[in-house]
């Protein structure tokens, strides 16, 4: 990284996240003087602990159609100028080995330490200072840019761009700063909330579904139409897992929750052709074949299934077909910040350009990444996000 021997630059990014660090190299490779400021200790903590340790860094298949927001056509710009393709041959240049786990997943096959590594040495290459721990205490706007009282002094910028990131994992240093700084210079931040999150159940439904704890099945999940066909996990604290995870972006307080236990079987066809063949058998038995022994016994307990098939009314089958292909639950709530992997809401697109992520009225404030009112769903595509707008700012900051 190298050293400024002034406290004026072309651009001054506040977080060395994803965005931030996309944006500096980008910005610092178009020969503008650049530093990256941080209050944390170490850069893009969350790179490091995303996808498990492994970084799910893009989605091959993202489209606009994969990010919630209040303004849906605002991502569509950036992410067609910035694709996952762009980004996947930014890891073949650097040597990075990485795989497909699921459709469109690009996860990297050693550590997430590898893209984190990536883009500092990006940084680096482009001139672009990464100062940590370092904390912004006050931004105010003077003629030529902004002014910033950092706890490194004071420091001036023709450029000023956001990059704060979200408000989950407060333990990894997210703070609403970024969202501080919107409303200081007259923006709107839509209300936020945790996204990408377990859900909590109430005591009663919790205990019956605690011996599952560590089942996962694979599930169509779906909320105010929004469908998700993932793996569900049970854990001891609630439901958690790809599908409810996705869920939980579109849940309110209140809400139901559908879940197709068995996506994969035409329930009622299945069970009253077997109550013909074989009229001895039971729903244990066909429950058993297509869920995890542990699922199918507790769920039967649950729901009090007893006796041959030959003994159930057409109704009953009808009955267990719903209750299977549509089991609604009502969680109490969810996890929070503590364990959320997005943040939903926050700053208003509509006050942002979305060719350059600037403030329309402000052309030299720049907000990206997630603290703006992007959130991607779950496989990679809120660092694809990340990437995209953090080129789209460094362009033209
Ligand atoms: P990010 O949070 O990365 O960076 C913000 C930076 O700003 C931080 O370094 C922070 O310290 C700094 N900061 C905050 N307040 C500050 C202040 N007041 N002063 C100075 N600095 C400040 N996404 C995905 O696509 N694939 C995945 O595999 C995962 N996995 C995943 C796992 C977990 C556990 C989490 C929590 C999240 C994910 N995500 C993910 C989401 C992804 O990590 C997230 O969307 C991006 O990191 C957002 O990038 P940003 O740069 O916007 O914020």
């Amino acid at each position: 990284m190298m050293a400024t021997s002034s406290n004026t630059y072309d651009v001054i990014i506040i977080g060395a996240g994803a965005a931030g660090l996309m944006c500096a190299a980008t910005a610092g490779y178009r020969g503008r003087r650049v530093l990256v400021l941080d209050h944390a200790n170490k850069p893009g903590k969350k790179i490091l602990m995303s996808g498990g340790g492994r970084c799910n860094f893009t989605n091959l298949n993202s489209t606009p159609a994969n990010f919630l927001s209040g303004n849906p056509h605002y991502c569509i710009s950036a992410l067609k100028r910035y694709t996952p393709q762009d980004f996947v041959e930014l890891m073949d240049r650097h040597g990075v080995e990485y795989e497909e786990k699921a459709p469109g997943q690009l996860f990297c096959r050693d550590s997430a330490k590898d893209v984190l590594n990536v883009l500092l040495t990006e940084c680096e290459w482009a001139c672009a200072e990464v100062r940590m721990e370092t904390s912004v205490n006050k931004v105010t706007e003077n003629e030529d840019g902004y002014r910033l009282a950092t706890s490194a002094g004071e420091l001036t910028c023709e450029s000023l761009v956001v990059a704060t990131g979200g408000l989950s994992i407060p333990t990894m240093g997210a703070t609403g700063f970024g969202y501080d700084i919107a409303r200081q210079f007259g923006l709107e931040v839509l209300p936020t909330r945790a996204g990408l999150v377990p859900f909590t159940l109430h005591p009663e439904l919790k205990q019956q579904l605690a011996p599952l704890s560590g089942v996962s099945c694979p599930v169509d999940a779906h909320c105010h139409e929004h469908h998700f066909r993932e793996p569900m996990l049970v854990t001891h604290r609630g439901l958690s897992g790809p599908a409810m995870l996705q869920v939980s972006s579109y849940w309110q307080p209140g809400d139901e929750v559908h879940i197709n236990l068995l996506p994969a079987q035409k329930i009622q066809e299945d069970l009253l052709a077997l109550r013909k063949d074989k009229p001895q058998s039971t729903l244990a038995q066909y429950l058993n074949q297509h869920l995890p022994k542990r699922f199918a016994q507790a769920f039967n307990e649950l729901q009090g299934w007893q006796g041959p098939l030959q003994e159930c009314r057409n109704a009953d089958i009808e009955q267990v077909a719903h209750t299977l292909g549509d089991w609604t639950i009502k969680p109490a709530g969810t996890e929070g910040y503590r364990t959320a992997e997005v943040t939903l809401g926050g700053v208003d697109t509509r006050q942002l350009s979305s060719k350059t992520m600037a403030v329309k009225e402000r052309p030299n404030l720049f907000f990206i990444g997630e603290v703006v009112d992007v959130t991607g769903h779950l496989g990679g595509h809120n660092f694809q996000w990340a990437w995209a707008s953090g080129v789209a700012a460094g362009n033209e900051a």
